[in-house]
């Protein structure tokens, strides 16, 4: 596991090094998804969350994981010279292993595959070899048992709350009973994991979800469907710290 934030230091593009600043595992986290910002403004969108997110989340669909398509490198590496948040990728992808060197290129500090594609040891090693952090990531109809193997081999992991593929989806309170779980194992185990959640995230469900043990909040149409997107930020953040207080 490599949760220091201090990983490879070979020069991309810019000479940027791979993999900014994390922050403390198991910490409080705020990630807006730019899955629901203005696809024709994304830098400026992404600067009205600049200040109050902690990780900005990047919903990679491949039209075949998810029926949804949506970007890939070249707009992360466009978003990448407008932003210095740390980029969390969610790859909703049936052959992520094909980007991850694009990925990393183009200036992803961590890169979230789906278990459910299979291969995700060899997934993860590979990304953590190109100097990313590596989250492993469960639909809701994905059980504990699939992910557990996988916990101490990973910097993240992402239980959806909604069936990936589109923004703006009612959050599924059934999959709370899994993020307990996860943080049961997390915590037993001593391990220096970030629990997400990402589906229908706003600060009403993100408190129950911080009940459950998740630590990281993706939120996408709460955050970029609101007037003033740092105030919907800071709204999920303050709904957390009430519900399980820092
Ligand atoms: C859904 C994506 C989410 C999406 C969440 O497949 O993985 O990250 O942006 O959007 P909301 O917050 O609107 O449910
Ligand atoms: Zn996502």
């Amino acid at each position: 596991m490599s949760a220091d934030g201090v990983r490879g230091s070979a020069g991309v593009g810019s000479g940027r090094r791979a993999g900014l600043d994390p922050g403390v595992p198991g910490a409080l986290k705020v990630a807006p998804s730019v899955l629901s910002a203005d696809f024709g403004n994304l830098a400026e969108a992404v600067g009205e969350v600049a200040s109050g997110a902690d990780w900005l989340h990047v919903d990679v669909m491949d039209g075949h994981f998810v029926p949804n398509l949506t970007i890939g490198p070249p707009v992360v590496a466009s978003l990448r010279r407008h932003s210095g948040l740390f980029f969390d990728c969610h790859l909703m992808m049936t052959d992520p292993g094909r980007y991850l060197e694009a990925f990393r290129e183009a200036g992803a500090d961590s890169l979230t595959v789906h278990v459910e594609v299979g291969d995700t040891p060899e997934l993860v090693r590979r990304i953590h070899d190109l100097g990313m952090r590596a989250g492993v990531a469960a639909n809701p109809d994905t059980g504990f048992s699939a992910l557990a193997p996988l916990l101490d081999q990973v910097d993240l992991v992402l239980c959806m709350t909604v069936f990936p593929g589109f923004g703006g989806q009612a959050f599924m309170a059934e999959v709370l009973a899994k993020v307990a779980e996860v943080r049961a194992a997390i915590d037993a185990w001593g391990l220096a994991v970030d629990l997400e959640v990402d589906g229908g995230i706003d600060e009403h469900t993100a408190r129950q979800a911080a009940s459950a043990g998740a630590n990281v909040f993706v939120a996408g149409s709460a955050v970029f469907g609101h007037d003033a997107p740092w105030e919907a930020v800071e709204a999920i953040r303050k709904a957390v710290l009430e519900a399980r207080p820092a």
